[in-house]
């Protein structure tokens, strides 16, 4: 594949599609939606609008790190803080696919359709690839139709357009392109994260104390793991509680779950041997969080498991 005539491909058909209207796109500081900003961006410069929505369900400093990231690469992201209103969706919501329900909706019935008004964009650009396709295809995932996810019906569609450049690759490719468009490794490398975020990372309901919990976890795990060439690593909080000692007093705390696996395309993963050194260095830092009192490592492969909790 000649990367180089792809890159320029693309700019030109962004380019000749969206002559001289306005497009929009989110940001999530993942490798897909990071390349199709600085194609946008290549294409259109400041006709592309470009948005980091804040979930509160990122990780520890993650919206104003990307931000700043494509600052330094002289492309603006506007951060839109939209915690309450996704905190709110979630309230009480305890079933895996309503919770990623109400993030899909809220991020799109809620929060992007009002940036799309504000901008006046008429064509949205979006981060989907091949396997994206293929696996809504084949029922795997839930369909990604922007604009009906957008509220946006046929009849009333006329002139919105959705571009998707990246439709033709695989995450590989991405990766790729990413590279040579020179986004640093920590874009072009970046580990996968679910669209759901940390809300993938909390069996039972969502508070921001339990976001909070697992955010550290989630933290120390990624440091510890960073040079272990896994993967995925992460931190899962559990809706079950066990019982502890802190301080000689007995706590019924929080239980992390540390996953740490192999893979090639997420499809199917193997666990990892960690060494158990690093297990327990990892075990001892958890349980001096606030209220955890256990950790464990899941020794599941998928299948039957699949690598998130949610
Ligand atoms: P599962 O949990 O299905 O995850 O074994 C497979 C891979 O996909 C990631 N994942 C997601 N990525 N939106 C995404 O963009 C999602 O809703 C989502 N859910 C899971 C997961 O982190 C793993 O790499």
């Amino acid at each position: 594949m000649n990367y180089e005539a792809f890159i320029n491909e693309q700019i030109e058909d962004i380019r000749k599609t969206v002559g001289n209207g306005i497009a929009i796109n989110a940001l999530s500081g993942g490798v897909d939606s990071s390349v199709v900003t600085v194609l946008g961006h290549r294409a259109l410069g400041d006709r592309v609008k470009t948005f980091f929505v804040d979930n509160a369900l990122m990780r520890k400093d993650e919206p104003a790190q990307i931000v700043k990231l494509f600052a330094d690469l002289k492309i603006p992201v506007e951060l839109v803080d939209a915690r309450a209103e996704f905190i709110q969706a979630l309230k009480g919501v305890t079933d895996p696919e309503k919770k990623r329900q109400a993030i899909t909706d809220t991020f799109y019935a809620k929060v992007f359709v009002r940036l799309v008004k504000k901008t006046t964009a008429r064509f949205l650009m979006h981060g989907t690839i091949l396997t994206d396709i293929e696996e809504s295809v084949a029922g795997i995932k839930r369909q990604h139709n922007i604009l009906s996810q957008l509220g946006i019906q046929p009849e009333q569609a006329y002139g919105y357009k959705v571009l998707e450049p990246l439709k033709t690759l695989r995450k590989d490719g991405v990766r790729e392109v990413a590279a040579r468009l020179g986004l640093p490794q920590s874009v072009s490398q970046r580990m996968p994260f679910p669209g759901p975020a940390l809300a993938a990372r909390i069996t039972g309901s969502i508070t921001e104390a339990k976001l909070a919990l697992v955010r550290k976890a989630t933290t120390i795990v990624e440091e510890e793991l960073a040079d272990s060439g896994a993967f995925q690593y992460f931190a899962v909080l559990l809706e079950d509680r066990a019982t502890g000692i802190r301080d000689g007093k007995r706590e019924f705390g929080h239980i992390i779950v540390v996953r740490c696996i192999n893979s090639v395309d997420a499809r199917t993963a193997t666990i990892t041997r960690l060494p158990w050194d690093k297990l327990e260095q990892i075990s001892r830092r958890i349980t001096q969080l606030e209220n955890i009192n256990r950790c464990v490592y899941d020794l599941t492969p998928k299948p039957p498991a699949t690598i998130e909790y949610v």
